[in-house]
């Protein structure tokens, strides 16, 4: 089978080749209506089908006579543990929690808030809301209370299920407080919290809505699976969008278990039993897919690290966990990877290890920059693969698709689109571009399965935000373009989302908290260049008439705002007080141009600028403060 054939074939029969590729799967009932239309207007996957998410990963393996395979290998340098646990055994602690949430009045639809930190029971959780059919919304863990605080108003968990800690290097972060914070500030109030205690932080459960998880399982009897159509929503992942409040992105049973499936054979090329390892976190997508769905639909081990890249205890940790559990795919951030390689630039850690099992290493959540490229691929000799996608889509938009043919790579391109997304790059006016030419990447409706089909509780945002600026298409929200040969290479994000050490965060929700300070009359947040994390934030903070503040000051209480609103993973550690920022006529501060500036880029000064004086002497301040990157 070339790429060629089965790319085309995604293209002009899309309802025969997903009815192929669901086939493949456990389904209670089949799906005979392939693509209908929801009462959106909106195009689905599979709504006559009858499944359950956690039976197909699940309950099907134990029956095939898989029961014994490791399904979860849990590695955690912090605190010291390892264990691998068998599908049949987590069967049944995914049953029996699954009788917990019962037993708190869960039911098919409701939703669950999990805030955990990556422990086997992060899964056990997310897969017993699968399981009675209800509906995961995890959160990072990363993420401060009010971060917490606006996803629990949104989703209204029932439940939330949240841990004692999470263990950082050298400290632990301890959650419970920051748990209860959250629910205080929430206007919504969850019936109960339920609390895995870990030994490093124990805590006392004094409120009435606190349930302990070893308690709750001790006195659980097992739920079965409870059937759901194939547009049932399995979870809701909010992720970052241009303003403060996050957007719950929502998937569905039927498409996600089948993308999943698919991407697993034929984009990573896993085989059932062998070891996939995505080094990311729970509460984020590839956590979702990588972690726990995808491997497990596909009769794999996942492997779940609660560690670092360096300093858990060094930089060999990578290949250290390669090499103790026959690693075949890795999947991490390129972040990642420039953080191993600033500690150990000649990768001498490396030569203590045998990562021979490893087949490939795939880089996603930010533009693999060709120096970590050929780096890694230089010390590892193995295949270094950059695959492009989003919260949104749940899988890769683009990637090498090695399960069906190797395709040849192309420095700082992440391939070809996968079969079943139709990749537009597309000028202002929804017009496509010449090959080599840039513009904004688009993908032409219907999306394949797996992909979100609205907002949680919010259409109308899942429409202006995705599909009204170019009729017909998704608009991803990232610039670039394709060469001849129709290989894409993304260039970045066209609106005000940055990635830092491969987080997704919003610059708009940022301005929103650095305004509240008192002293700032206005402000921009854009993202700069970092040498580790890709980009780091930056404010440009003009100053209300007559105050007087020390900057040193200002930048102090800034930050600290910053840390305590959104968490220490934004990074936001530098505020520069501005005379003017560049606006237009009708007041709009020019953020595109700034980004350019920071970026060192060329740029138009628009017809429209207000005082094009400002751009000058923004461009000189950002130069003399060290801000503009290097070009
Ligand atoms: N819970 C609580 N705090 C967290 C956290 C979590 N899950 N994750 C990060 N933090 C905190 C860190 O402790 C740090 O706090 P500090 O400012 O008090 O020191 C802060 O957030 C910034 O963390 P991080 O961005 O991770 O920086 P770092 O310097 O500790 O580590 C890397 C740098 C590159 C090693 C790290 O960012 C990394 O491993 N990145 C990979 C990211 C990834 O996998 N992304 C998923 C996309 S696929
Ligand atoms: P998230 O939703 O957190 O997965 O972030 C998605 C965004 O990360 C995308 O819209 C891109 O801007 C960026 N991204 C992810 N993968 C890549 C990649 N391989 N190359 C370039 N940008 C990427």
């Amino acid at each position: 089978m070339s790429y060629q054939s089965e790319y085309q074939r995604a293209i002009r029969e899309p309802e025969a080749f997903w009815q192929e590729k669901a086939a493949e799967l456990p389904w209670f009932r089949q799906p005979q209506t392939i693509l209908s239309t929801d009462a959106n207007g909106m195009q689905r996957w599979f709504a006559d089908g009858q499944m359950n998410t956690a039976y197909m990963a699940l309950d099907w393996h134990v029956e095939q006579g898989r029961g014994e395979q490791t399904a979860i290998i849990y590695d955690s340098p912090v605190s010291n543990q390892k264990k691998q646990i068998s599908y049949a055994s987590l069967l049944k602690q995914v049953a029996l929690f699954a009788g917990v949430l019962k037993a708190q009045g869960v039911e098919k639809g409701d939703r669950v808030v999990i805030y955990m930190p990556m422990v086997p029971e992060a899964l056990v959780a997310m897969l017993a809301v699968a399981r009675l059919g209800a509906i995961h919304s995890v959160v990072f863990g990363g993420f401060a209370p009010h971060e917490l605080a606006l996803r629990i108003e949104d989703a209204e968990p029932k439940v939330v299920v949240s841990a004692s800690c999470g263990i950082e290097v050298n400290k632990v972060i301890e959650y419970k407080p920051m748990l209860d914070a959250a629910i205080e500030r929430s206007s919504y109030k969850p019936l109960r919290c339920i609390i895995l205690e870990r030994e490093q932080a124990p805590v006392q459960l004094s409120s009435e809505r606190d349930l302990d998880w070893h308690e709750a399982m001790a006195k659980a009897t097992p739920a079965d699976c409870v059937p759901v159509a194939g547009t049932d929503p399995l979870y809701i992942l909010y992720t970052s969008g241009t303003t403060g409040k996050p957007k719950g992105v929502v998937r569905d049973n039927g498409g996600h278990a089948v993308a999943l499936n698919y991407s697993m054979q034929s984009i990573y090329n896993m085989q059932p039993g062998e070891v996939f390892w995505a080094a990311s976190d729970v509460g984020w997508v590839v956590g979702h897919s990588y972690i726990v769905y995808g491997p497990l639909l596909a009769g794999c081990t996942t492997l779940l690290y609660e560690g670092k890249p360096v300093r858990t205890p060094d930089a060999g940790a990578f290949w250290r966990v390669v090499q103790e559990y026959g690693v075949k795919v890795l999947f991490a951030a390129p972040t990642a990877f420039r953080a191993i390689k600033k500690e150990d630039p000649e990768a001498t850690k490396l030569e203590r290890y045998n990562i021979g099992k490893l087949r490939a290493i795939f880089m996603a959540g930010e533009r693999l920059d060709p120096p970590t490229y050929d780096w890694v691929v230089k010390h590892t000799g193995k295949p270094v693969i950059d695959h492009w996608w989003q919260t949104e889509t749940g899988w890769a938009i683009c990637a090498n698709p090695t399960g069906i043919e190797d395709m040849p790579p192309k420095p700082g391109s992440s391939t070809l689109p996968v079969p079943g997304f139709d990749v537009q790059v597309l000028d202002g006016n929804g017009q496509p571009m010449p090959d080599g030419q840039q513009g904004a990447i688009a993908i032409k409706l219907p999306l394949p399965p797996g992909c979100l089909p609205t907002i949680w509780g919010n259409h109308e945002r899942f429409q202006a935000g995705y599909l009204r600026d170019y009729p017909g298409y998704y608009c991803s929200g990232d610039g670039g373009y394709k060469d001849k040969d129709g290989y894409v290479f993304i260039m970045g994000r066209t609106d005000d989302v940055i990635n830092v050490a491969g987080h997704r965060l919003s610059t708009g929700e940022m301005e929103e908290i650095l305004a509240a300070h008192a002293a700032v009359a206005e402000c921009s947040v854009i993202g700069i260049h970092d040498e580790l994390k890709g980009q780091v934030p930056i404010g440009l903070v003009l100053l209300k008439d007559g105050v007087e503040i020390e900057e040193s000051r200002l930048q102090e209480e800034l930050v600290a705002m910053v840390r305590s609103e959104i968490g220490p993973i934004a990074c936001f550690q530098r505020a520069v007080v501005v005379q003017r920022l560049p606006k237009t006529r009708s007041g709009k501060i020019l953020r595109k141009l700034l980004r350019q500036i920071a970026d060192g880029q060329e740029y138009a000064v628009p017809s429209t600028i207000d005082d094009p004086a400002s751009l000058s002497e923004i461009e000189s301040l950002m130069q003399s403060q060290g801000v503009v990157k290097a070009s």
